[in-house]
């Protein structure tokens, strides 16, 4: 008997490599890798000035979209930006703070930076600069991170990095398991839900909204967000997080509460969307730096179900 019983472990081994292969040859989702529909345009400044609750502050649409000036709507929440995180350096070192807001929350299109080492800040946006990470679809957002990661000097991602660093995080997101979600759009590389109460079935996505469009529109740095996973993600995640194999198990590396450690970043209470994309960035080979071997293992036989479900559980932890 022992001969067809490690048969049909090999083909289970075999079909669920299969499985997981035909999985990421579906490609990547595009509720993650939001790409604006070929007629898009950006609502014209009609001058009004802007502002968001709980701030002083005011900016015309104009002045929120210029990459070389972060909006600084809660200076409280934060030690003073360094140059290169309010202003950057023209032409091409965009200030940091614009995409990654303020005090380093960032939203599903970028990446949360506070509460991330200074060394593994510096080593991933030197990892942009080699070209060893990109992402599976090419992204606007991206190529401009790529692009102020190549002008900047040492000394400047030092500066950020220090920066970013010293924040304590916070929790910007919720997460809601459901069968509905609001229909939505794509609206300058992030999800809206359109107008009106129309809803459509989750599917196999995660749909990761502000609470308040018009408020992300503004870069309000304290926008908080729902996230929409499949009934059941959190749970699924959580066990498929504790898998007994230690090359797997993501605890060992990112910690009990997955808040970090010297091996690797915090993944906790950050934007689901943001870490499925980096899942899948490590298992199509467009994410490749040097300390992403140890993500191969764990990557390798993943589907895109999996992904959602470890992503909706890391990102149901709290800071
Ligand atoms: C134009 C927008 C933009 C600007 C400006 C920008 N970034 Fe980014 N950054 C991004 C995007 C988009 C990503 C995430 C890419 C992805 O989804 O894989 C990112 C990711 C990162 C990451 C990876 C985080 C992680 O957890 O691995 C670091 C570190 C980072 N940025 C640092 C910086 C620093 C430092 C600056 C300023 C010098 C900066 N960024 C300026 C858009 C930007
Ligand atoms: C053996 C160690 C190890 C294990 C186990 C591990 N990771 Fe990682 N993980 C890393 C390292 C190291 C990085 C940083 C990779 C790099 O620098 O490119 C990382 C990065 C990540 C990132 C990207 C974070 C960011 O800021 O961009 C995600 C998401 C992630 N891991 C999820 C997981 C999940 C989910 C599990 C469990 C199923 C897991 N990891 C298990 C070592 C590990």
């Amino acid at each position: 008997m022992r001969f067809p019983i490690a048969l049909w472990a090999f083909s289970v081994a075999l079909l669920t490599a299969a499985g997981a292969r035909a999985q990421i040859q579906e490609g990547p989702p595009a509720w993650a890798y939001p790409v604006n529909p070929p007629n898009f345009q950006r609502a014209p400044d009609d001058g009004t000035i802007r502002h968001v609750p709980d701030s002083a502050a005011g900016f015309t649409l104009t002045q929120l979209r210029d990459l070389f000036a972060a909006p600084d709507w809660h200076p409280d929440d934060h030690p003073s930006m360094p140059e290169i995180v309010a202003r950057g350096r023209k032409p091409e070192v965009f200030a940091c703070g614009v995409c990654h807001r303020a005090d380093g929350p960032g939203g599903p299109e970028n990446a949360s930076l506070f509460g991330l080492s200074a060394e593994y800040i510096i080593q991933q946006s030197t990892e942009f600069k080699t070209g060893l990470r990109t992402n599976s679809v090419p992204r606007i957002a991206t190529d401009l991170m790529i692009k102020s990661s190549k002008a900047m000097t040492d000394q400047e991602l030092g500066k950020a990095a220090a920066y970013f660093a010293s924040i304590k995080p916070r929790s910007t997101i919720a997460v809601v398991e459901t069968e509905v979600v609001p229909k939505t759009q794509v609206r300058d590389l992030f999800l809206a839900p359109l107008d009106g109460t129309e809803k459509e079935p989750i599917g196999q996505r995660i749909i990761e909204i502000p609470e308040n469009v018009e408020h992300f529109v503004s870069r309000d740095s304290r926008v908080r967000f729902i996230a929409y996973v499949p009934i059941g993600s959190v749970q699924k995640g959580r066990t498929l997080a504790a898998n007994s194999d230690p090359r797997v198990q993501c605890g060992i590396c990112h910690g009990a509460d997955l808040n970090g450690t010297t091996i690797a970043p915090g993944i906790a209470s950050r934007s689901p969307t943001y870490l499925f994309r980096q899942l899948y960035d490590f298992k199509s080979g467009a994410r490749k730096g040097a300390n992403s071997e140890l993500m191969k293992p764990v990557v390798e036989n993943l589907s895109i179900d999996d992904m959602i479900a470890l992503v909706a559980f890391a990102a149901s932890l709290k800071h």
